[in-house]
């Protein structure tokens, strides 16, 4: 059987994590005659680690070190994604498995696009180039598309501490330029990605990612 690489991207509130152990639990039931690998990147690994730890902090670093830490961020990243090939994905492709990954290189490419920006001239581009010659493209792409504003007040429902509104801005303005990263990105490779409202409730969101999951499967080569 051949294996297959599915990947689900979306900006932060966007529901692509709960829909993913929904997705879990259903395609294992749906398709029993197939294995699944339901993984996520940043990974538990040794840079996705470090990563984590990173973001936790969520850091305001003083300008003069600020490039230098965006940079290692992005490198991190990278590093991450690199393990995570080679660790998880590329084996379990070889073995016929069907990969599910929570977030993968677009997100780098979406998020980072980002960050970058005042380091090189476009940093979408510029990451998409750095990855290409040792990326493996997923077979699809399921973007969970939704409202920047929706998203942060799912978020900000969700979270315990406050924030101070000038955060609120810096946080709303910030998903809003990953989110038009994203749709750029999937203007690229029509071919690869597909968007879904996932303003809707998560089952039906969910509902709708399964089915074009099983369709995906079904209709490899
Ligand atoms: P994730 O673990 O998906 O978030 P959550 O904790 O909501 O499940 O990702 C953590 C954060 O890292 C998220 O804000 C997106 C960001 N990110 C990047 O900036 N670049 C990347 O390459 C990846 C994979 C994630």
């Amino acid at each position: 059987m051949r294996g297959l690489l599915i990947t689900l991207e979306g900006i932060d509130g966007s529901g692509k994590s709960s829909v993913s152990r929904l997705l879990a639990r259903d395609l294992i039931k749906a398709m029993p005659g197939r294995r699944f690998v339901f993984t996520a990147e940043p990974t538990n690994g040794e840079a996705g680690t470090i990563l984590r730890a990173h973001l936790s902090q969520a850091t305001i670093w003083p300008e003069e070190v600020s490039k230098a830490k965006r940079m290692e961020e992005l490198l991190l990243f990278m590093a991450d994604h690199a393990d995570h090939l080679s660790k998880v994905i590329i084996p379990s492709i070889q073995e016929g498995s069907v990969v599910i990954s929570d977030r993968y290189a677009d997100s780098t490419a979406a998020y980072q696009g980002v960050t970058l920006r005042g380091i090189v001239t476009d940093p979408v581009e510029w990451i998409q180039n750095i990855s290409r010659p040792w990326n493996v493209l997923p077979d699809l792409t399921i973007v969970f598309a939704i409202d920047p504003g929706m998203a942060l007040r799912r978020i900000e429902s969700r979270a315990s501490a406050e924030r101070t509104s000038a955060e609120k801005f810096e946080r709303a303005e910030f998903l809003r330029e990953v989110d038009r990263n994203f749709s750029r990105i999937a203007k690229m490779e029509p071919e690869r990605f597909v968007l879904i409202d996932a303003s809707r409730r998560i089952d039906d969101v969910a509902k709708e990612a399964l089915s074009l999951i099983i369709a995906a499967i079904e209709n490899s080569p």
